[in-house]
């Protein structure tokens, strides 16, 4: 069996606690999504690798500014001990991700590119940062960091989250990862457009009945009224993708 490790890199790793112990991420973490492939995630405290007398991970802003600005010796330290000395691995095999909002904003395409990256043999080992406070001295970015990826317009306290999002969204097309083959093709913005609205038991709830057509097993039926649903949902609720589609 083929195993994947992620490397993150966390000022507070507690965050990924219950992300690796639940539901299909944690599956693929014990190797039980697949024969042929495991994720392994690295979860690296950067305290762990404070310099000095006093420990510390951040430090003032030159120049004045508000908060604190983690130390760009500290987490240089977290990548060369943490990760390519523990490892073994060579900084040209390694591949860093900074989520911030500097990055281009995340979507469907970034995480089939990013679950190439986790899935393929010969590609790069994937490091996340997660920063925190006002953020990370300018330096360590600048020599460090191969990717800046924004998960939206606005200002989360920690990286943490972030790279949960850009993980999950990204394992999913990871080959293998999902129960069943056709639920990534089937779901949400594949095709510039929303899922189709699901529907399970109880056959009548609050009056509201379940569309005769999903009842009946005609399944070419089915798949018709799942492309027509998906358009009008579309069109409902996220119309602007339907222009996205028109441009493209
Ligand atoms: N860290 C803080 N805010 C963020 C955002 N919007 N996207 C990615 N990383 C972040």
């Amino acid at each position: 069996m083929r195993t994947k490790t992620i490397y993150i890199l966390s000022l507070f790793p507690d965050y990924f606690d219950s992300f690796q112990n639940s539901g299909v991420i944690s599956k693929a973490l014990n190797g039980e999504r697949s024969s042929e492939f495991s994720l392994n995630l690295e979860i690296i405290n950067i305290r762990d690798y404070s310099l000095g007398n006093y420990k510390s991970v951040d430090a003032y802003p030159y120049g004045g500014g508000a908060g604190m600005v983690m130390r760009a010796d500290v987490l240089a330290n977290s990548i060369n001990e943490g990760i390519i000395k523990q490892f073994e691995i060579s900084r040209e095999d390694l591949h860093i991700i900074y989520p911030s909002p500097r990055g281009h904003t995340f979507d469907n395409k970034m995480a089939k590119k990013i679950s190439k990256k986790i899935f393929n043999e010969n590609e790069k080992e994937l490091v996340f940062i997660c920063g925190r406070y006002e953020g990370i001295d300018e330096r360590f970015l600048q020599n460090y960091v191969d990717e800046y990826i924004s998960i939206g317009n606005y200002v989360l306290t920690g990286g943490e989250l972030a790279t949960m999002s850009i993980l999950d969204a990204s394992l999913r097309f990871v080959e293998g990862f999902l129960g069943n083959k056709n639920s990534n093709i089937e779901e949400s913005f594949q095709d510039n457009s929303i899922e189709y609205p699901q529907f399970t038991k109880p056959r009548e709830f609050e009056g509201l009945c379940v569309p005769e057509v999903l009842l009946g097993g005609h399944h070419k039926n089915i798949q018709e009224y799942k492309i027509e649903q998906s358009l009008e949902m579309t069109k409902k609720f996220r119309p602007d993708l339907l222009e996205k589609t028109i441009e493209s």
